[in-house]
């Protein structure tokens, strides 16, 4: 790929209070941008981050073609830049781009974009558990005209953002009785931007009532519990850890597959299973579910204090030595290099 740099004259960063950040608010100095036309990616750019020009028939804003990514760069102690599994972020968004008729992005480019660009804005990444510079790969649709048919022109596009955690707190989610987020044969697993418009009016009810998610359930009976939105789910009931498995519904999540891999080096029994809302409220009543986390890129593992069903609250009885902390520091760990990475995950940028 010949990589086109256009650097800023004047680094922004200055005017950033690193304390006081708000999630996705800010973005650092430069952004990558790629064009697909006549058939192929072509002019790969590193660029100042700023407005781009579009005609308002661009079928992005009719046709809703646009699919994203989140991923994180970290810093440790001694200024080394780390990310954590980016091909899986990649398969990803080709897999997304495919479901919705959109080209794929060659991986060397996707590789080669991602590590110049977190390197050069290398400074808006502060060291410490929580501090990232967040990465926002999309793609979106570009071609001029109404036609409702896939467009000929996209734009594949980076922007970063310093953040801390997503969540500041536990949270609370009200688990759906009636909205679906996906269906059967829809594209739920897809990280495309309308399964999230999709959510924000449900989301908006909820947060209305005092939750800060929706808990969602499967379309057909409402019965079966999949994922939250910003996060797949996990619960501890009695003493193994039970997350709900992906199918074409539910957003495979990176974090979701690494807190496999780690649960089980721990000695914590998993399960992948499917759970239904009566299992959690009888094991709420009962005492037997103890932990209860969401888990993703933006919001890494935040516990769950309680959930809502049809008007009713169960807080969750939570004992003093939680899996979630167990499971949150051996992640950070391996993401900050602060310990072994065991599983291969941690790719340094440079
Ligand atoms: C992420 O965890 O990176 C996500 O994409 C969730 C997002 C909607 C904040």
């Amino acid at each position: 790929m010949d990589l086109k740099i256009e650097k800023v004259k004047e680094s922004r960063i200055k005017e950033v209070d690193f304390s006081k950040l708000s999630f996705g608010r800010t973005f650092a100095d430069h952004m990558f941008i790629c064009e697909y036309k006549d058939g192929k990616w072509q002019n790969p750019t590193i660029k100042p981050y700023g407005a781009l020009s579009l005609e308002p028939s661009a079928s992005v804003f009719h046709y809703g073609q646009a699919v994203f990514e989140g991923m994180k760069a970290y810093k440790d102690d001694n200024g080394h830049v780390f990310l954590f599994r980016p091909q899986e972020n990649y398969k990803r968004i080709n897999k997304s781009c495919e479901r919705l008729a959109m080209p794929a992005f060659p991986e060397e480019w996707f590789d080669k974009a991602l590590r110049t660009l977190v390197d050069i804005d290398s400074e808006w990444i502060k060291p410490g558990f929580g501090n990232a510079l967040y990465l926002r790969p999309f793609v979106i649709a570009t071609t001029p005209g109404v036609q409702a048919s896939p467009a000929k022109d996209y734009l594949f596009i980076i922007i970063t953002a310093p953040v801390q955690s997503y969540y500041s707190g536990d949270v609370r989610v009200k688990i759906a009785d009636y909205y679906s987020r996906a269906a059967n044969g829809g594209f739920g697993f897809a990280k495309a931007a309308g399964n999230y418009a999709g959510q924000f009016y449900p989301t908006q009810q909820a947060a209305a009532e005092g939750y800060q998610q929706v808990m969602w359930t499967d379309d057909a009976t409402h019965q079966y519990l999949e994922e939250a939105g910003t996060m797949n789910l996990w619960f501890r009931l009695g003493d193994t850890l039970v997350t709900c498995p992906t199918s074409e519904r539910i957003l495979d999540g990176v974090t979701r597959k690494s807190i496999i891999a780690v649960a089980e080096k721990l000695g914590i029994k998993t399960e992948i299973r499917p759970v239904k809302v009566t299992e959690l409220i009888e094991a709420a009543e009962n005492g037997t579910l103890k932990e209860a986390f969401g888990c993703g890129t933006a919001a890494v593992i935040s516990p769950i204090s309680a959930f809502g069903y049809k008007g009713k609250d169960y807080e969750i009885n939570r004992p003093a030595e939680l899996y979630t902390d167990k499971i949150k520091e051996t992640i950070l760990n391996i993401q900050y290099n602060r310990s072994e990475d065991p599983f291969g995950w941690r790719v340094q940028v440079k």
